[in-house]
């Protein structure tokens, strides 16, 4: 396959890796981005229109840094544990040009068209029609295999609402919204509850004179810190999870969820059994609540001229409202003969695939979503398109992909009903080692145990950092076991600016002293309870 054309369409997270994946296995890739810039939606602007993904100011992830990062790639250990967006593009500079990935990419080259060319069936090439922005000028261009990777966050989904046309106060939906400016003194009201509306509401929430967030369904509010202050998916993400029968993962993953506040008290709680993917990642939401600042709503009946009126009859004054509803997707320069979409559900074997499509020479990398960190699962999407394209996986007939998609659909319904929210969601760690068993890099867990135990305890109960899928395989790493057995070492690098006391206990500072006073204690309750 050396040598062998791939044309890579976007060149934000997944785009930039898959071009990475393609160099190191000695394919010529040439990458596509319609931007200026490498980043995607973390390529900041003051304004972003729609087509484009957007971004807000104050966004910080939310998942942490040694979770997200590039398996073969860690951010530097001075960054913050969750660093702010501008970070994160930086961080992706840095790829970049470690990798020598920008002589790759054209800028201001859009892909207006993708289709097979007439002796596909022998040579599985694709004829791509490219635009230069610039001049206007098209061109047409054959490539052996493609990778999509356009992202999906740039396509608002808008809810039809009744009486919203009467609304006389303003809207605009999450992926307009840059900052609090314009929201000040106003009664606000945000749509929805995913991490966008989670985020914006409570940053207007400082702002606006009040904010109601409605929900249809509710949700878990998941603070970025958990046990001993660690990052809440180094506690969350865990192998260890997978072999505990489902009763106890349930209870504890649902102890983690709720470890904060009583959801229910808060207003915030879902009104369904408790899923594992029901959370957001938020800090304030709560403390926003308590503080009066924020107030939770039912889903909306109906928009009247200058108000909203909310499932349980109340009425609420409002000036503005934010919709963050999420978004709709497609994939415009594709024959949907190619890839079928249905309701935000692709028909992708494995989420990356077109089962229709023989020979297998065209990949998407991005339809994919999880409550964990979603760029690990986009490098392990573009290094299991690479391996396909090297001839190293052998995909089933075309039937038996058709009906793991449909499994996949029936799944999702069963576990969410009609929720599209949920049709690329998938389970972090499964979904990882199903792709890695593939690829070929799955970490040996059993041998570890014989070779070295404590790596073996890292595999299994530590968190799944990215590198645990370098320690094996094509693209293995010399220094994965390192970064694996580090990992909480680096947790608190950034965090020790200050010289902290050592004295974070209950006062009782002697360990003896501690035995003996408990031991008192137990002893005088027994006294006591002998004479009563
Ligand atoms: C607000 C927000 C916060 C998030 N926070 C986190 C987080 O904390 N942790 C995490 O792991 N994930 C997070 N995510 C998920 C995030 O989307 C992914 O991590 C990842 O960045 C997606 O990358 P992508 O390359 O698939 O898509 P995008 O970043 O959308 O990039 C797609 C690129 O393709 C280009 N493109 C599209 N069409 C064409 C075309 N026809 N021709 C040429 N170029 C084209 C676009 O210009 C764009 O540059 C967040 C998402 C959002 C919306
Ligand atoms: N800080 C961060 O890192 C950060 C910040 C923002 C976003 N993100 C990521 O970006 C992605 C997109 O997040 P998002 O929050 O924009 O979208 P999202 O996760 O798809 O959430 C959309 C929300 O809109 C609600 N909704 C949909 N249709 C509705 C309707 N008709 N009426 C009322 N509510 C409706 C959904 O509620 P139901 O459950 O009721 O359907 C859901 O709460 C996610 O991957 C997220 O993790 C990350």
């Amino acid at each position: 396959m050396r040598g062998k054309s791939v044309c890579v369409i976007g060149a934000g997270v997944a785009g930039l890796v898959s071009t990475k994946e393609c160099l190191a296995s000695g394919f010529e890739p040439t990458c596509y981005e319609k931007d200026s810039d490498i980043g995607g939606i973390w390529n900041y602007k003051e304004s972003s229109s729609q087509g484009e993904p957007s971004l807000y100011a104050s966004c910080v992830l939310n998942t942490s840094k040694a979770m997200t990062c590039f398996s073969d790639f860690p951010f530097p250990e001075e960054y913050p544990n969750y660093p702010h967006h501008s970070y994160f593009k930086k961080y992706l500079n840095m790829y970049a040009e470690h990798f020598r990935l920008r002589n790759r990419i054209q800028f201001g080259h859009k892909i207006l068209n993708v289709s097979k060319m007439n002796d596909y069936e022998t040579t599985g090439q694709w004829r791509v029609i490219v635009q230069n922005m610039a001049s206007g000028s098209t061109s047409s261009l054959d490539y052996d295999f493609v990778i999509v990777c356009n992202g999906h966050y740039c396509d608002p989904f808008i809810p039809d609402i009744k009486g919203l046309d009467s609304f006389e106060g303003d809207y605009i939906y999450s992926h307009g919204y840059k900052n609090f400016k314009g929201f000040e003194g106003k009664r606000v009201l945000v749509i929805g509850l995913g991490n966008s509306a989670g985020d914006i509401a409570s940053e207007l929430s400082r702002h606006a004179e009040h904010v109601f967030l409605s929900t249809r369904h509710g949700t878990y509010t998941v603070s970025r810190a958990l046990d001993n202050g660690l990052p809440s998916d180094r506690v969350i993400v865990r192998r260890l999870y997978r072999y505990l029968p489902a009763a106890i993962k349930r209870i504890l993953l649902f102890r983690n969820f709720t470890s904060r506040i009583n959801h229910s008290n808060y207003g915030i709680a879902p009104n369904h059994p408790f899923t594992m993917r029901d959370l957001i990642i938020n800090d304030e939401l709560p403390t926003r609540i308590l503080v009066g600042s924020l107030n939770m709503k039912l889903d909306i009946t109906k928009f009247k001229e200058k108000s909203v009126l909310f499932e349980d009859c109340s009425e609420e004054r409002i000036d503005k409202v934010v919709f963050a509803t999420g978004y709709e997707y497609s994939i415009p320069f594709l024959e949907t003969s190619t890839i079928s979409i249905e309701q935000r559900f692709p028909y992708l074997y494995k989420q990356i695939v077109p089962p229709g499509v023989e020979p297998h020479t065209l990949a998407v990398v991005g339809r994919v979503g999880t409550n964990a960190p979603v760029v690990p699962l986009l490098e392990m999407q573009a290094r299991y398109a690479v391996r396909l394209f090297g001839g190293h996986i052998t995909l089933p007939p075309q039937e038996q992909m058709k009906s793991s998609c449909e499994r996949r659909k029936q799944t999702l319904e069963k576990m969410f009903g009609r929720e599209i929210r949920f049709n690329l969601s998938v389970d972090y760690i499964d979904y990882m080692d199903d792709l890695a068993a593939d690829v070929g890099c799955s970490p040996k867990t059993c041998w570890y145990l014989a070779t070295n135990p404590r790596l073996w305890w890292k595999v299994l109960a530590g968190p799944v950092v990215p590198a645990q899928y370098r320690l094996e395989g094509p693209g293995k790493c010399p220094k994965a076991c390192e970064t694996i057995m580090e990992g909480e070492k680096c947790v608190w690098i950034p965090m020790r600016s200050r010289r902290a006391g050592e004295h974070e206990t209950d006062g009782l500072y002697n360990p003896l002293i501690k035995t003996v006073f408990v031991l008192l204690c137990i002893a005088s309750v027994a006294v006591a309870y002998t004479w009563a």
